[in-house]
């Protein structure tokens, strides 16, 4: 069936981002200011920052991260854009997706020509155990939270369940996060950015030196399948089955389609964006998918007129490991059931079929949430344009999807790009 169009075409024409990490002296506005010159720079013909017309900022909780609320204004000012109107959008971990789609809702509908899009999130500076009860904001404060779990007991929960229904085990999440980090060790950009082979030949390293007995990992499966090296979070879900606590920023520049070629002779079209919404955990019909995902997909796809097998490359949110596997079935690249196998064939790879999170996705980049879905604009950006380096795909990729999710999938929006 044919999906809604937009009233005019949006087109990404600048894109740029911090390293994400752990930034104990900078400040969110600082880290802002640093994507937006980066995507400044990136615009190829170059352009008067004035000219830009709106703000629209993903952020989950400056409030409980910084004791900072109303942030969207701050970034305007920061950047030298007031009395442009800056506005922020939260919703949790996919408030970067939900920005990108109000920025470009906005140009779509004629009010705005040039809208700047980012998303920030500074969530290092608060211990561990306050993290993760300012992230337990973003699930159901009613009947989630009071069941006693964490985000990373939700996605274990998922984890199981999948593992009930389609055979699974632990090593198939594990292989979600190899080859994730392994895309990540290509990634300046990433906060864990070696691969675990690395990691465990350093940790080997570290024993030796502190005189302490020498672990007797050969392999990366020895490692991970080890308390030692790969401590249990929420069973089956381990350390490296979960993305880590990150600062970050990252920018996008929205234009309308007309006007791109004063910016640059290659934008990214944006054919088709979806979002979706849903209850809380258990008043869903299945664990091992998450239903907004599909809403949004099906709505991206209509709109850009495309199937799963057109898409090149997919950015998807792999908050978790067991998250990337229901998201490539969500999204119509894998049957249900079958996105575990596809990653142990290596299909995900980015040799692969479907090459996914390519830029090491949250587990290895990193997952400062409210800048998560624009981080992953950024990669296809520069895949699309044949700037990403070492982890650049081959054959000249002309199709790339974004996939960000909020809570347990109380939101979820898909995004799809072509660059013509
Ligand atoms: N993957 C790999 N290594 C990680 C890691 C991760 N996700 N998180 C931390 N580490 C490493 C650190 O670098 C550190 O290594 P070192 O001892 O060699 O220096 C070590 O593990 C301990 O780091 P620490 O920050 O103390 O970890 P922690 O135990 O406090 O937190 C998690 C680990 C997994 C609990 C935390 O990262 C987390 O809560 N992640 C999920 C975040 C989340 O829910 N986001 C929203 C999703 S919807």
């Amino acid at each position: 069936m044919a999906g809604r169009k937009l009233s005019r075409g949006v087109a990404v024409v600048g894109a740029g981002m911090t390293k994400f990490g752990t930034f104990r002296c900078r400040t969110s506005r600082e880290l802002f200011v640093t994507a937006f010159q980066e995507m400044l720079a990136s615009v190829d013909k170059g352009f008067d920052p004035k000219d830009i017309k709106a703000l629209y900022i993903g952020n989950f909780s400056s409030d409980l991260f910084e004791s900072q609320g109303h942030i969207a204004p701050i970034m305007a000012d920061w950047v030298g854009l007031t009395p442009r109107p800056a506005t922020r959008i939260e919703d949790a971990c996919a408030s970067g997706g939900v920005a990108l789609r109000q920025g470009m809702i906005g140009i779509a509908s004629g009010l705005y020509d040039i809208v700047l899009v980012g998303g920030i999130e500074k969530m290092t500076d608060l211990p561990g155990e306050k993290v993760t009860d300012a992230l337990g904001t973003a699930a159901d404060a009613v009947y989630e939270i009071p069941s006693g779990f964490t985000f990373p007991g939700f996605y274990a929960s998922m984890a199981s369940a999948y593992m009930h229904a389609y055979g699974a085990t632990p090593q198939t999440f594990m292989k979600v996060g190899l080859k994730n980090h392994e895309n990540g060790a290509l990634n300046n950009k990433a906060q864990f950015g070696q691969r675990i082979r690395d990691i465990m030949e350093a940790r080997k390293a570290s024993a030796v030196k502190k005189g302490l007995p020498m672990p007797t990992w050969q392999t990366e499966l020895d490692f991970l399948n080890d308390d030692r090296g790969n401590p249990m979070v929420a069973w089956p879900m381990r350390l490296f089955d979960c993305s880590p606590v990150s600062d970050g920023a990252a920018t996008v520049l929205l234009v309308s389609e007309e006007l791109a070629h004063h910016f640059t002779d290659a934008p990214l079209h944006i054919i088709g964006t979806g979002q979706g919404s849903d209850g809380a955990l258990h008043s869903r019909s299945t664990l091992t998918s998450i239903p907004s995902a599909r809403v949004a997909a099906k709505e991206a796809y209509e709109m850009a007129g495309v199937t799963p097998d057109d898409i090149d490359l997919a950015e998807v949110h792999d908050c978790f490991t067991i998250a990337e596997i229901m998201a490539t079935e969500d999204l119509g690249f894998f049957a249900p059931g079958t996105g575990g196998k596809a990653v142990e064939a290596g299909e995900t790879a980015r040799t692969g079929r479907h090459p996914i999170n390519t830029s090491g996705g949250l587990k290895s980049k990193g997952h400062p949430v409210g800048a998560s879905g624009i981080g992953q604009v950024v990669e296809i950006w520069k895949q699309l344009r044949g700037s990403a380096g070492e982890r650049q795909l081959p054959g000249n990729p002309t199709l790339g999807l974004t996939h960000n999710v909020g809570g347990t999938g109380q939101t979820c929006t898909v995004h799809i790009f072509e660059r013509r």
